[in-house]
């Protein structure tokens, strides 16, 4: 069972190949033997490669951004698990709210893909959150559980170790400021009381993490929270200093 916190860096459609290799050589450099913390790096497809070979010696793992649920065939454009397996990810984010947004994922969609991948042994950040209208409107809760229960629909319980749920407010995600840990903390509690009661006989649930305008200096109070089992990182994963901070600090 792991309880190890995950530090989980989120490049999105950022960095090309110089500034990729330059980028990881260095997060290798300054923390390959730190232990008690799960660091997975998010390059996009044309990267997953490069990123492979240069952490192959080291405790870093590789997700992707993105997955399809089918196992191959005429599906133009898309990657499936056994693909991201076979370059070397153990890893796949799944449900962003951005791809929630841009390319019109519905939660029909990333619950497939959820099914697909944790069955082919990928492990999964599924992300959840409600945008600023929700939040104005007092809808957190509401859209949070719904995300969480379409998403995980028919997921075997004893597959839930390899889930990881990524709690993150569309409305701060990229804007410098992290949500209120009061919200934080609100949020990270319900969520762990809604896996409770979706999946009441399972032994393992899954981890969750806190991401949107996660930094070095706000890190400390948001890990320190209950039930915030680590952090998913955009802006701050690009720049090694400020991304093996946040990892340092989630562990000390
Ligand atoms: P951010 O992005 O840290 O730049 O807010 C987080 C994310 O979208 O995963």
């Amino acid at each position: 069972m792991n309880k190890n916190k995950l530090v989980f860096a989120n490049w999105k459609m950022n960095l090309h190949s110089e500034d990729v290799i330059m980028l990881v050589k260095s997060v290798v450099d300054k923390i390959n033997n730190i232990s008690g913390v799960d660091v997975v790096l998010a390059p996009s497809f044309p990267y997953l490669g490069i990123v492979k070979n240069l952490t192959k010696n080291s405790k870093i793992s590789l997700s992707a951004q993105n997955v399809f649920w089918e196992e191959s065939g005429p599906y133009t454009g898309e990657v499936s698990p056994e693909m991201l397996l076979d370059v070397g990810c153990t890893w796949t984010m799944i449900g962003h709210s951005e791809r929630r947004q841009h390319l019109l994922e519905t939660n029909e969609m990333i619950n497939k893909k959820v099914l697909s991948s944790v069955s082919k042994g990928l492990n999964v950040v599924l992300c959840v959150g409600e945008s600023y209208d929700e939040k104005r409107t007092d809808k957190t809760f509401e859209s949070i559980s719904d995300q969480l229960h379409r998403g995980l629909r028919g997921v075997r319980e004893d597959l839930l170790s390899q889930i990881v749920i990524g709690y993150e407010p569309i409305w701060v995600i990229g804007s410098g400021e992290a949500a209120s840990v009061n919200d934080i903390a609100n949020v990270h509690n319900f969520i762990s009381n809604e896996l409770k009661a979706m999946f009441p006989s399972a032994n393992y649930l899954p981890r969750i993490v806190y991401g949107g305008s996660v930094n070095r200096d706000n890190i400390e109070q948001i890990i320190k929270l209950d039930n915030v089992n680590g952090a998913l990182v955009g802006n701050a994963s690009m720049d090694c200093d400020k991304f093996c901070d946040i990892v340092l600090r989630v562990v000390k």
